[in-house]
């Protein structure tokens, strides 16, 4: 791939693009392991409802273009894209995944915090899902009449093994902080609490928090001794939409 200003990128035998210019990948990359373990869970499809539910809200309106800012594997928009999706996430190891979740997803490792290497007003829907938001950038991107559609977990989401093992907690203020970081740039038109039961085995357990944020800090052996047999574990969403303010 070649930009206005001469640069040339290659496009990876894996059949995504690096577009990480000139800046060094934040330590947020999910890591490879947590990228395999976050595609098995998914691939069980403990979270299939949130990405049918997503699908339909994207599916709702204009879609042809539907970018997925922090996309992961691309599970999420690999269900909801019609038209051409663009997954662009900071980790390598979830980009190449992404890359090949469907065939019209151009997959591409940028970091969310910089300018997105996407044009002004070219996109319908900007999902996010569980990941960094740039307010700016989104409004940037979207065409008049696009939206934003953003999914976060509440405080309810995976009890109780949240106490029982315990995981990092959900912020209490995550409602507020979303609304925060969009203010001046979208207007919510729209938000719903999606929640559902799911019954997961050891090994379930074991993927849900090795893909999760508290990865980052616990110990996945000493929780592993303490899974036991099937629990009933709680998925609680809650999924957003805004409208640029004009
Ligand atoms: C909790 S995962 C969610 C992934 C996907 N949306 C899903 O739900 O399956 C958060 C994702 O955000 C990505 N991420 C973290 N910081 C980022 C950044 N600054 N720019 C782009 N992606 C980022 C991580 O690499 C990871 O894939």
């Amino acid at each position: 791939m070649r930009c206005a200003g001469g640069h040339g990128f290659d496009v990876a035998r894996q059949g995504y693009v690096s577009l990480l210019v000139g800046s060094r990948a934040p330590g947020t990359a999910d890591t490879a392991a947590m990228v395999a373990a976050r595609q098995e869970f998914l691939g069980r499809g403990h979270y299939a409802p949130l990405a049918v539910r997503l699908a339909e809200v994207v599916r709702g309106g204009p879609s042809g273009v539907v970018l997925d800012a922090g996309a992961g594997t691309g599970y999420y928009l690999a269900e909801a894209v019609t038209g051409r999706g663009i997954a662009l996430d900071v980790s390598k190891h979830a980009i190449r995944r992404a890359a090949r979740a469907h065939d019209r997803i151009g997959a591409v490792v940028a970091d969310v915090w910089r300018p997105l290497p996407v044009r002004d007003a070219s996109v319908d829907v900007v999902i996010n899902v569980f990941a960094p938001r740039n307010g700016p950038e989104f409004a940037r991107v979207l065409r008049p009449g696009g939206r934003l559609v953003v999914v976060t977990p509440t405080p309810r989401h995976l009890e109780p093994l949240v106490a029982e093992l315990g995981l990092l907690t959900v912020d209490e203020e995550k409602d507020r902080r979303v609304t925060e970081s969009l203010r001046g740039l979208f207007a919510e038109t729209g938000s719903r609490t999606l929640e559902f039961p799911m019954e997961l085995g050891p090994a379930d357990v074991e993927a849900v928090v090795g893909m999760g944020p508290s990865a980052w800090h616990s110990d996945l052996a000493a929780i592993r001794g303490r899974i036991g047999d099937l629990v009933t574990v709680t998925a609680s969403f809650r999924m957003s939409t805004f409208e640029p303010i004009v």
